[in-house]
């Protein structure tokens, strides 16, 4: 499989290998040069697109091609292919409403309208690029898996249950063969010179360090690559830099999920949205390191129960096991609480009940990775019930986007776990994130030529629009008032939150992944999240801006610029949950009776505060 490849240098860049000979822009001698940030599925699939348009493409990843959350992705995609490939009764408006629902009526509606009428078309793409999903063996029509909170099974999957790692392998072969494998030799590309019109160039262990600026523009990315310093310019740049499950104590994230994207972005002064808004997946293996079980298992039927061996989901929501993620998340640690088991204990996850009725052998045939690695952790699950407990799995804030990726920074776009496009408001419907990812990389990558071509004649993504869905982009720059972008209510500087220092003094990893995991996490209240406040207050001015650490030490390393990613993601995430008091999808408090609703608020956690102005 391409997914284990790794290349510790550039990719040279084979001639216009791939891509339209237009090579981007009327009356432009040069193609657009695009920088795509991440190589998870909107990453990949943004930097086959933009090549494919005639742009010159630079992919940089701080890990290798397959390092992403896509690749861990087990469950599937969900989508409404058309009434003759979906689930009887299922249609693209119950895809709609489904995503509303689980949202807790926060999402931006038309995003969820364009993320499930556009799936089929980028779900053909992706088939015309060489997947091929599970088939059912009696129709020989895609096999479709329920997850919870869906209304219909609609979730469709590859290898049982390695999906993301199977996209992610089918697009990194699409970008191979957009970029050749020559080492850079003598006269090759330099990480400062990238490839001609229709090429990727492909830069592994690239760390993204910052945006670049001029005259109100993104207009690059600096970056590490080789042991040294690079910058290169570009005249759009696309963050698909995923998550940062890192902020936690246990996550379903690789170790790459710094919050990357949305640190550099919100340095640069972008817009970032709902960030008080963070999901925990329910079912992670409760062994060190983690490990997650698709909520697909549920879907088969598996159940929890609490160490008595009580069914406990029933008492907490009508739908039990398959109410939306953020329930059954809340509900497990609401449980543990109530049951006094407290943080040290766990919950069960009953799948034997589901061997037991589909038949023998059905959970290996059904969920092979799963299966495999239960068992190398020494768990039997068929006869014995696999400890579990929430992970943080997926945030919903992130950079502000409108519907086409534009951030509200010129030059700058957002796709994937990064971006906060509205579509998953307070949380997200499972198995929409690979989804949103290809939806909305699209659109980016269209927008970006549009932006400079002011048509969108040069690209044809018609064949990705369903018939009736929404197609073409905006033509200029987006009226955010027009648009679904919500408002903008600037947030105080971190440290004029609390002046006082809480405990800690020197800033160290662990100790934030505890404070948030105690005080952010499933369950918070207001005097927890005034303590993270202090904390990381303290914290921020003991690390002080990346310009002064510059000033003061030279050029900070990864390892210390990802803690400060961190640091900062968790400092916007703890603001904003400071500022909404009631509860309101994966945002629980515990000392508020008040249960929000969407109608309630406006989208109030949304700063606008450059690090500089915290220094
Ligand atoms: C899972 O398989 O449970 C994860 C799917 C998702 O996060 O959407």
């Amino acid at each position: 499989m391409t997914a284990a490849r790794d290349r510790t240098a550039a990719h040279s860049v084979t001639a216009a290998e791939a891509g339209p000979e237009t090579g981007g822009v009327p009356g432009r001698e040069a193609p657009l040069r695009i920088i795509v940030v991440g190589s998870g599925i909107a990453g990949l699939y943004g930097a086959v697109l933009a090549a494919e348009g005639g742009a010159s493409v630079t992919l940089l990843t701080k890990g290798i091609l397959s390092q992403s959350n896509t690749g861990f992705a087990q469950g599937g995609i969900s989508a409404v292919l058309g009434s003759d490939h979906a689930a009887p009764g299922d249609s693209v408006e119950a895809h709609i409403a489904d995503t509303l629902k689980a949202g807790a009526g926060y999402c931006d509606p038309a995003a969820v309208r364009v993320l499930c009428t556009e799936a089929k078309g980028d779900i053909a793409r992706l088939e015309s690029l060489g997947l091929v999903f599970d088939t059912d063996a009696s129709s020989g029509a895609r096999a479709l898996g329920l997850e919870a909170a869906h209304s219909a099974a609609r979730i469709l999957h590859v290898g049982g249950d390695s999906t993301g790692a199977a996209i992610s392998s089918t697009l990194i072969d699409a970008v191979l063969a957009r970029s050749g494998s020559v080492e850079p030799g003598p006269g090759g590309p330099s990480p400062r010179h990238p490839g001609g019109a229709g090429t990727i160039t492909v830069f592994e262990h690239a760390f993204m360090m910052e945006l670049t600026t001029a005259a109100g523009r993104v207009n690059g990315v600096r970056y590490l690559w080789d042991g040294a310093e690079h910058l290169m310019e570009a005249d759009a740049v696309l963050l698909a830099t995923g998550g940062a499950g890192e902020m936690f104590e246990t996550t379903t994230n690789p170790d790459v999920a710094t919050g990357d994207g949305v640190a550099a972005a919100w340095r640069a002064g972008a817009v970032v949205a709902d960030a008080e808004f963070f999901q925990f997946h329910p079912t992670a293996l409760a062994v060190p390191g983690s490990f997650m079980i698709s909520e697909a298992v549920r879907g088969a039927g598996a159940v929890l129960r609490d160490d008595r061996g009580y069914r406990f989901m029933p008492d907490y929501h009508a739908d039990a096991e398959l109410a939306p993620r953020d329930v059954v998340a809340r509900s497990i640690a609401l449980h543990l609480s109530a049951t006094g088991a407290g943080t040290k204990g766990c919950v069960y996850l009953d799948a034997t009940v589901v061997e037991a009725e589909q038949g023998a052998g059905y959970l290996a045939a059904r969920f092979p990775g799963i299966d495999t690695a239960v068992r190398g952790l020494g768990f039997d699950w068929t006869c014995e019930f696999l400890p579990v407990l929430p992970a943080a799995h997926y945030w919903m804030g992130g950079i502000a986007t409108d519907l086409h990726g534009r951030t509200s920074l010129p030059g700058l776009f957002a796709a994937g776990e990064v971006a906060c496009t509205g579509v998953h408001g307070a949380n997200r419907l499972a198995s929409n994130s690979l989804l949103e990812g290809l939806v909305f990389a699209r659109r980016s990558v269209t927008a970006v030529f549009a932006d400079f071509l002011h048509t969108t004649d040069c690209l044809d993504f018609t064949d990705c629009l369903d018939d009736d869905g929404p197609a073409g982009v905006a033509r200029s720059h987006p009226n955010y008032e027009n648009e679904s972008l919500p408002a903008v209510h600037a947030l105080p500087p971190l440290q004029a939150l609390q002046a006082e220092v809480w405990t800690l003094p020197d800033f160290d990893v662990l100790d934030l992944r505890s404070l948030m995991s105690s005080c952010a996490g499933v369950l918070r209240d207001g005097a927890g999240l005034d303590l993270a406040a202090k904390q990381l207050d303290s914290w921020m001015a003991a690390t002080g801006s990346m310009t002064h650490a510059r000033a003061q030490t030279g050029q900070p390393e990864q390892k210390e610029i990802e803690r400060r990613n961190l640091l900062t993601t968790a400092g916007l995430l703890v603001a904003a949950a400071r500022r909404r008091s009631g509860s309101l999808g994966a945002h629980y408090r515990s000392d508020s009776s008040e249960q929000q609703s969407a109608e309630q608020t406006c989208r109030p956690t949304i700063a606008r505060i450059k690090e500089s102005s915290r220094s």
